[in-house]
């Protein structure tokens, strides 16, 4: 019997452009991604049976074959048939406290969370360009939460090049309970009312590279100045769902009445995060965006960048 547990942060973009379509049916993106320390833990427990099962203690999250988890499982024993046949099947526990259809890639994290663990139960000794190999069939942010930190990844968002660590920097997270955001539908959404604006699969690399925008960020995240991170923060999925959901939008605007250093939806929300320089900075702001929203509905965290992606619970 063996068993590990593993710490599986949540991402926020700090920069999403989408540059065009391509032929996968997929975006292709321009994005900044960073890990933080708001966190689910996944315990992995070898079964002695042929089976996988999940168990988790949000009642929102699927604990059958559709959940991602699961599905990294079963990537895992289809590519190491020999390492399932001798260890046997794994029962994943998931302790959610990532919240769910956020935008904050809660899913992917397990599912990295998982072919990182397995690895280790199976003493397969991959490399973390495998794993990420493996993640990229799973799902387009899997890849950056097996490594986390500070990127940018382009492509579909599979394709990471590391960039200096942030961990200075706290966040509060805003997010209304009731409402859940599919990623899906927020890019078809996108692509309904922007596509005519795409830069098209045939022009070439070079052209499209020249139409991004994520310099400014990536400055000043060289520079570590808080404020420009702050100012550059960018994310096209607002204009998607904004529109379909306005009190997205006001939650920002609440944001960004308080002074902090910049505020933005994360991925395709309906999370706003907001950054400070502090920690009671960041308690600060959450009260008084608390009182000037006022609705039992709203959730609030408060965490802090990390460079850590997925690691084994001390
Ligand atoms: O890759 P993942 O399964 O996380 O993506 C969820 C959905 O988001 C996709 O089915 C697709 O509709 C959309 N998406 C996209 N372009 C990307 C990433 C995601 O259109 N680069």
């Amino acid at each position: 019997m063996r068993s590990y547990t593993l710490i599986a942060p949540a991402k926020i973009n700090l920069y999403l452009e989408i540059l065009g379509d391509r032929q996968d049916g997929y975006h292709e993106l321009a994005m900044v991604l960073q890990s933080i320390d708001l966190a689910d833990r996944i315990d992995l427990r070898s079964n002695g049976t042929d089976v996988i099962r999940i168990h988790c203690n949000h009642p929102g999250v699927p604990q059958d074959k559709t959940n991602l988890a699961y599905r990294a499982a079963t990537l895992m024993i289809d590519q190491f048939p020999d390492a399932f046949a001798q260890y046997g099947g794994v029962e994943i526990e998931i302790d959610k406290r990532i919240p769910i259809a956020a935008g904050l890639a809660g899913g992917s994290t397990n599912a990295a969370a998982v072919l990182v663990g397995l690895d280790l139960m199976w003493n397969l000794g991959l490399t973390q360009s495998e794993l990420q190999e493996m993640a990229a069939q799973l799902g387009s942010d899997v890849p950056f939460c097996v490594a986390g930190g500070t990127a940018i990844a382009t492509g579909r968002g599979e394709k990471l090049s590391p960039l200096p660590d942030l961990d200075h920097l706290y966040l509060i997270l805003a997010k209304y309970r009731s409402l859940e955001v599919s990623t899906a539908w927020a890019y078809s959404t996108y692509r309904k009312q922007f596509g005519n604006t795409y830069a098209c699969d045939t022009e070439s690399a070079e052209a499209r590279s020249g139409k991004v925008n994520s310099g400014c960020l990536v400055n000043a995240i060289a520079h570590k100045d808080n404020a420009k991170i702050g100012e550059c923060l960018y994310n096209d999925l607002e204009k998607a769902v904004f529109p379909a959901y306005p009190q997205v939008l006001q939650l920002r605007e609440a944001f960004q009445r308080t002074g902090v250093l910049g505020t933005m939806m994360s991925g395709s929300g309906p999370t706003v995060f907001a950054l400070t320089e502090s920690l009671p900075q960041a308690q600060q702001i959450q009260k008084e965006v608390e009182n000037a929203i006022a609705n039992p509905d709203l959730d609030f965290w408060i965490a802090q960048f990390t460079s850590n992606g997925i690691r084994v619970a001390n």
